[in-house]
Order: C-alpha cells, then sequence, then structure tokens
C-alpha cells in the first residue's frame, strides 16, 4: 500500500495551494479545459422505414419515433442533411417475412428501396445498412434457423451467406457504408471477400463487435417488430457479464478486416467503450445509445422527473468520454437543434 504522502507527493501539490474550484468558477474558463466535446459531427440517426406512402406510424415505445415509408423517410432525410447530421442508418420493415428473411437479400426489397430514393434524393448524406435478419425472418432470429446443432438454433456459417448477399445487395442499392449486427463468428471475413468480389472493395464495414444480449433493445423490437417468436438472442449475442471477451471479439472483427467497431448497447456498457478504445485506439468506435436508453429518458422527461435536453446532453458526452467517436442515437436530430442553437 502506498502511503497518503507518496499518493499527494505524486499529484504535485495538495490543499490548500491546489484548490480545484479555481477553474470551475467562469463558464469561459469551464470551456477552455473542458476535455469532451459533443458535436453534431458525432451523430448517426436511425430510421425505419416500411411500405406504403405517406406514411408516419408512431412507436409507442419510442416516443417521437416512427415507421416511415419511404417518401416520408426522404423527407427525414433532408431534414437530418439540413441539421448537419453525417449519415442515418437504416433498418426496413419487410412486405413479407419468411424462414430466410428473403426480403433482406432481394434488390427489391425495403432497405434496398429506400436507399436508392435516399441517394437518389439526398445524395451528400451518408446511408449506413443495418446488415442483419431478425426484421426479415418470421422466426424473428437473426439468421438460419436449424437443428445442426443438436436445438433449434442460428446455423451460423448458412446465415454468413445469406448476410453477404443481403450486404452486396444494400451496397448494390447505393448504401455508403455496411454495419453487420448479427453477431455470427467470421461475419467480417465473409462480409469483407463478398464485398470485395463483387467489386466493392472500397465500401467500409462498420462491425456491430461487441453486440449484447439486451433487454434495453425491447422497444426496438417493437419498432422494427423483430422480437423472436421462441427463445431469445443468447447464443449469439454477448453475455452482459462480460468484459473482458469484448476484446476478443473485437480483435476478431480488426483481424478480419473492419474498418470501424461499435460496442452496444452504450450507456450500461460504459466500461466496454473505455476497454475497447484503449486497446484498439487506432480504430474507430462507435456507440449506440439503444432503444431502451432512449425510451427510459423520454419516460421520465414526460413525468416532468428529469429535464430531457440536460440529461440528453450528459448521457451523450459520457459516451464520447468513454471513448466513443461517435455515437448512433434517436437522439440525434434533437441534440442537432440544441447545439445549433
Ligand atoms: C438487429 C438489431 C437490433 C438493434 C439494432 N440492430 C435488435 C436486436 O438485436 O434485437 C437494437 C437497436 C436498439 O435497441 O435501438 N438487427
Amino acid at each position: 500500500m502506498r502511503d497518503g504522502n507518496a499518493e499527494l507527493g505524486r499529484s504535485g501539490a495538495h490543499y490548500p495551494v491546489l484548490r480545484m474550484r479555481r477553474l470551475r468558477g467562469h463558464e469561459r474558463l469551464r470551456a477552455l479545459v473542458r476535455e469532451t466535446q459533443l458535436g453534431v459531427d458525432d451523430l448517426v440517426m436511425p430510421l425505419f422505414v416500411r411500405p406504403g406512402e405517406g406514411e408516419r406510424r408512431p412507436i409507442g415505445s419510442m416516443p417521437g419515433q416512427y415507421q416511415l415509408s419511404i417518401d416520408e423517410a426522404v423527407r427525414q432525410c433532408r431534414q437530418i442533411e439540413g441539421l448537419g447530421i453525417p449519415a442515418v442508418i437504416l433498418f426496413g420493415i419487410p412486405q413479407s417475412k419468411d424462414p430466410r428473411g428473403s426480403e433482406a437479400y432481394d434488390d427489391q426489397g425495403i432497405v434496398q428501396r429506400a436507399v436508392r430514393a435516399i441517394k437518389a434524393e439526398v445524395p451528400g448524406l451518408l446511408v449506413i445498412t443495418d446488415v442483419c435478419f431478425c426484421e426479415f425472418t418470421d422466426h424473428g432470429h437473426c439468421g438460419v434457423v436449424n437443428s445442426r446443432y443438436g436445438r433449434d438454433d442460428v446455423d451460423n456459417d448458412a446465415t454468413l451467406k445469406l448476410l453477404v448477399a443481403e450486404a452486396v445487395s444494400h451496397v448494390r442499392a447505393g448504401a455508403d457504408v455496411v454495419a453487420p449486427s448479427g453477431m455470427m463468428d467470421g461475419m467480417i471475413a465473409a462480409l469483407r471477400s463478398g464485398l470485395d468480389g463483387a467489386g466493392f472493395e472500397h465500401i467500409p464495414i462498420l462491425s456491430y463487435a461487441a453486440k449484447y444480449a439486451s433487454a434495453f433493445y425491447g422497444p426496438f423490437r417493437d419498432a422494427a417488430e423483430s422480437a423472436p417468436r421462441f427463445g431469445d438472442r443468447r447464443t449469439y449475442q454477448m453475455d452482459p457479464a462480460n468484459g473482458w471477451e469484448a476484446l476478443r471479439e473485437v480483435r476478431a472483427d480488426v483481424l478480419e478486416g473492419a474498418d470501424m467497431l461499435m460496442v452496444k448497447p452504450a450507456l450500461a456498457y460504459l466500461d466496454v467503450v473505455h476497454r475497447v478504445k484503449s486497446a484498439f485506439p487506432e480504430v474507430p468506435l462507435a456507440a449506440y445509445n439503444v432503444s431502451g436508453e432512449y425510451a427510459m429518458i423520454k419516460a421520465a422527461a414526460r413525468q416532468g422527473w428529469i429535464d430531457e435536453r440536460t440529461v440528453v446532453l450528459e448521457s451523450l458526452t459520457s459516451i464520447k468520454r468513454a471513448g466513443a467517436d461517435f455515437i448512433l442515437t434517436y437522439f440525434a436530430m434533437d441534440v442537432a437543434r440544441w447545439l445549433g442553437a
């Protein structure tokens, strides 16, 4: 054990010479010494697209968020670009679901049509697509389900082939970045070689590298109509109790060719964000401020129990402070307005 004096000696001055409050006495001074900045450039806005026209269906558990038909999504993308937000990430609610989620890799699928429309109308906005199957399969799991593993479970390697078809189809439609979120082993290697083989070696992969089996996705599953019909996702998403394991996931994805990494959810996993950034400071890191994190703040703010704006800015700043370079958040448009004002 170090003694107290040695500690004081190491850190230099102490009270009464050291007075931490001196630098807190003036807002300009606080601004000058502030370590973490949250900017519009740090934000990605998630959007849910659905079939139809002129549709804006409110998502009950996510006040202020909607399932949008493609024309409405395009309108919203114009606003998003106008606010200076660099990117959207798209999730699709398909016309029809089947066991293999075939609309996910159909060039006429909902996501592909939305990407084409957005890139045609709002070409300056970066379009990221979520590459997964849970919204497209009738069983709600993130891939092909069979009993190869001795129980009904997602077949890893069969799913990889479909993920490649899905990613290539998204990019053919004009996606700028693909973000595989299915937590299949080898998904980054498969996507990289699949994209390269299709002539898309210039398209970056944002890997949902450390994605936990989290109850904070509850409202998203309402929004995307993607709750599993049986079981849960614990055989492919990570155990919330594990922190070091995230480094194995992340290292594998980096070695397989991930251009950017993601930790998801964000707020209950800031230790993971910090560990990943510390271990791989050179790789851009995103954190996903997920639907449940959004819903909790919205609910408490609606009760008048917390101040929404201050709590949102504090939460997102803490995600950056932990080590995220950018944040996927349903608050992106609000934050852009607040920061711009
Ligand atoms: C999977 C996917 C999910 C989310 C993003 N991509 C849901 C899941 O894994 O069940 C959750 C996002 C959120 O909760 O906001 N396609």
